[in-house]
C-alpha cells in the first residue's frame, strides 16, 4: 500500500465553495439550485445492494447487543425531551458533566446544526478537511460560510480523525491552527471507534477544546438507526449551548436512537466492537491484496476502508447489475478512486469476479468517467 496522503485537486486551487465574507444574509439569496446534490455510499434507488463496499458501516454488524436493544424500543411514546437520563448515562460514561451532553439527530444533522450556529454567530471563515465528507462543505455552502485559506485563519471549523475517504489520521498540525486561533471545532469522530492501529490524532487537551460528535451507528453497523451525541468543550458557555440547542427541532432522536446511544456504551457492545477489529482487519488484508493483484494504486488507511484507484476506467453499472457497489470518490475531489470497505470473503469473490468480468472496466482509451 502506499504511504503517501492523497492531494486533493480543490485545496490546491484554493478550495471550492462560496468566497469570504458573505455571511448568512448572502447564503438567503443563493438558491439552492446552486448547491450541488449531496452523493453517499450504500443504499440507492435499486435498494440495498447484495455486496455493499460503498458504506463504512462495521461489516461484522449488526452489533447483536445493541440490535436487540433497538428491537425492544418502545415507540408509543415520546422520548423525554431533555433526554436527562440518556445524556447523564453517555455523561457518566465519557467522564464529564450531562450539561456537555447535547443530543442530535445524526452526524449529518449535527454538521448542518453546526454552520447554522456559526452563521448566527458571524463565523463566516470555516476549515474541513478535503478530501473530505461532503456535509462539511454542503452545510458551509449552505449558509454563506467561506473556506479560509488555511486553519489559522478559520473561526471555526471540522475535523475528522480518522476521516474519510481516506480512511487517514487528521492533519495535527491543522488542528493545531484551528485550536490557536480560538475557532469553533466540530471534532467528528464517526470513524474513531473503527481505527484499527494508530492514535487519535488531537491530544486529550485538544479534544477537550472541541464539539466532539459521536456517531456510533456506523461501528454497530446500524446505520439505519439516526442518532448521535456531542461533547460540548470543556469551557463551552452556557448561553452557546442553549443555542445549540434551541437550533434542534424537539425531540431530535426517536425511541431507537435512544435504544441505540443507551446500548453504545454498555460492556456487551464495547467487547463486540473490539472483538471485530481483528476480523475487520484481516478482511481489509484480503480486499487490499484482492485490489492491488489486479493492479490497483491502494492508499494506506488506519480504517477497515480504503481509497483505491483502477488501472482503468470502472464500468460501476456493470458491478451494480452484478450486486456489487463501490462507493465513486469522484465527489471527494478524487476522480478515478473508490473507496471500498472490508467485507466478508463471500462478499470479496463476488467483488472479485465482477472486476474479472469483462464489462468492469471501460476501454483504457474512452476514459469516460464511471456512472454515479
Ligand atoms: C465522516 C462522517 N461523519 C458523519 C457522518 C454522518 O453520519 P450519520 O449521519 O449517519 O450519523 C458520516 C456518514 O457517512 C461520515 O462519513
Amino acid at each position: 500500500m502506499k504511504e503517501e496522503r492523497l492531494d486533493h485537486p480543490a485545496v490546491e486551487a484554493g478550495g471550492p465553495g462560496p468566497q469570504a465574507g458573505h455571511g448568512s444574509r448572502a447564503a438567503s439569496k443563493r438558491t439552492s439550485a446552486a448547491l450541488p446534490p449531496r452523493t453517499h455510499g450504500g443504499p440507492d434507488a435499486d435498494g440495498v445492494p447484495p455486496w455493499d463496499f460503498s458504506t463504512n458501516a462495521n461489516a461484522c454488524g449488526p452489533c447483536p447487543h445493541a440490535w436487540a436493544r433497538v428491537q425492544a424500543a418502545v415507540r408509543r411514546h415520546y422520548p423525554d425531551p431533555t433526554y436527562a437520563d440518556l445524556r447523564r448515562r453517555l455523561a457518566d460514561w465519557h467522564g464529564v458533566a450531562p450539561q456537555r451532553v447535547l443530543l442530535a439527530a445524526s452526524g449529518s444533522e449535527w454538521i448542518l446544526r453546526f454552520a447554522a450556529w456559526c452563521a448566527r454567530r458571524g463565523l463566516t471563515r470555516l476549515w474541513w478537511p478535503m478530501p473530505g465528507y461532503g456535509d462539511y462543505a454542503h452545510a458551509a455552502h449552505l449558509w454563506g460560510l467561506a473556506r479560509a485559506s488555511g486553519p489559522a485563519q478559520a473561526r471555526a471549523g471540522w475535523l475528522c480523525d480518522p476521516g474519510s475517504p481516506l480512511g487517514q489520521p487528521e492533519e495535527a498540525a491543522a488542528a493545531e491552527a484551528l485550536l490557536a486561533a480560538g475557532a469553533q471545532v466540530t471534532l467528528d469522530l464517526a470513524y474513531a471507534p473503527l481505527r484499527l492501529q494508530g492514535e487519535a490524532a488531537l491530544t486529550e487537551r485538544q479534544r477537550a477544546r472541541c464539539w466532539q460528535l459521536h456517531s456510533p451507528n456506523k461501528a454497530l453497523g446500524l446505520t439505519g438507526v439516526r442518532a448521535a451525541y456531542v461533547l460540548a468543550p470543556e469551557d463551552a458557555e452556557p448561553g452557546q449551548l442553549a443555542e445549540l440547542q434551541a437550533l434542534a427541532p424537539s425531540w431530535p432522536v426517536g425511541a431507537d436512537g435512544v435504544a441505540l446511544l443507551a446500548a453504545w456504551i454498555e460492556p456487551a457492545t464495547q467487547r463486540w466492537l473490539q472483538a471485530t477489529h481483528a476480523t475487520l482487519a484481516q478482511w481489509k488484508a484480503a480486499l487490499v491484496q484482492t485490489l492491488e493483484a489486479r493492479g490497483w494504486d491502494v492508499t494506506a488507511s488506519v480504517t477497515p476502508f480504503v481509497c483505491a484507484r483502477p488501472p482503468q476506467p470502472l464500468e460501476a453499472a456493470a458491478l451494480r447489475a452484478r450486486g456489487v457497489k463501490l462507493r465513486d470518490a469522484a465527489s471527494f475531489g478524487l476522480p478515478g478512486w473508490w473507496r471500498l470497505s472490508a467485507q466478508p470473503p463471500q462478499a470479496l469473490q463476488a467483488l472479485a469476479d465482477a472486476l474479472d468480468a469483462p464489462a468492469a472496466t471501460a476501454p483504457a482509451t474512452s476514459r469516460r468517467r464511471p456512472p454515479r
